[in-house]
């Protein structure tokens, strides 16, 4: 098995030959030269709408993959369209699912934003608010705005551009780099806290989420009942 961060690739777009599903799959083919393995995540059509009541133990199984996909991801990108102004509804329904499970939190994210310039902000606004909600570690340098016309992709669903090919290049390198700093945060979170040397991987983020919020407050409103909630911190 590879031993290279899993660099999860989330798709907002259902549609076929998606110009946005051709900047993931090229991600997927340049993530080699940075040390990065991209997988993509191809379940969004399957995922239910979500509610709350089925948030619960046996959760649907394509609400389950999902979380395991993010789990053993070391960081996470995004690529989606921009639909009325805001996230398409099959991809915010994507992300609700996510606020239930603790894989997300603290976990490395960024977003390309394909659209052509000027367009797109509503998309990355909510994003940005919604990925507040869920924890995750939105890396603002990896962040991105790599406009892609239709007609630059190819009949492989991949654009050749060697510009975009290098920016992606690089939003991969800087999500993998901030994943390294993310895990020596876990576990100088946990052993300053005290806590147990040995537990699942998303309670360490979870922990170092949490240290983070008692140093500096909450980020957001939201978030003390968001990390309350989770009652993850194990007695020390
Ligand atoms: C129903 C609908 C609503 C859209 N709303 C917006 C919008 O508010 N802002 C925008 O910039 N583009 C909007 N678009 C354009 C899409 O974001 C654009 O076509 C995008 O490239 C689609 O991504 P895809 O090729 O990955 O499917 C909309 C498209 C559709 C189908």
């Amino acid at each position: 098995m590879s031993a290279r961060p899993v660099i999860l690739l989330l798709s907002g777009s259902l549609r076929m030959g998606s110009t946005n599903e051709a900047v993931l799959r090229t991600a997927q083919v340049v993530a080699p030269s940075t040390m990065a393995r991209a997988v993509i995540y191809d379940g969004l059509a399957e995922l239910p709408h979500f509610n709350p009541d089925d948030d619960t133990d046996p959760l649907p199984l394509s609400v389950t993959r999902l979380r395991a996909a993010i789990e053993r991801a070391a960081g996470i990108l995004i690529c989606t369209p921009e639909y009325a102004g805001t996230l398409p509804g099959s991809f915010k329904n994507l992300l609700d699912w996510t606020v239930g499970g603790t894989e997300i939190c603290a976990k490395p994210v960024a977003w390309v934003n394909a659209a052509a310039p000027g367009r797109g902000g509503g998309a990355e606004a909510t994003l940005r608010a919604v990925l507040g909600y869920t924890g995750a570690d939105i890396v603002e340098s990896a962040c991105v705005k790599i406009p892609v016309d239709r007609g630059t992709v190819d009949e492989d669903g991949l654009i050749s551009d060697p510009e975009v090919c290098r920016q992606l290049a690089e939003v991969l390198r800087l999500l993998v780099a901030s994943g390294e700093r993310a895990s020596v945060a876990d576990w100088a979170g946990l052993l300053a806290g005290g806590h147990v040397a040995s537990c699942p991987a998303s309670w360490g983020r979870v922990l170092a989420a949490a240290a983070e919020h008692d140093r500096e407050g909450p980020r957001e409103a939201g978030f003390e009942v968001f990390v309350a909630q989770r009652e993850v911190v194990p007695a020390s």
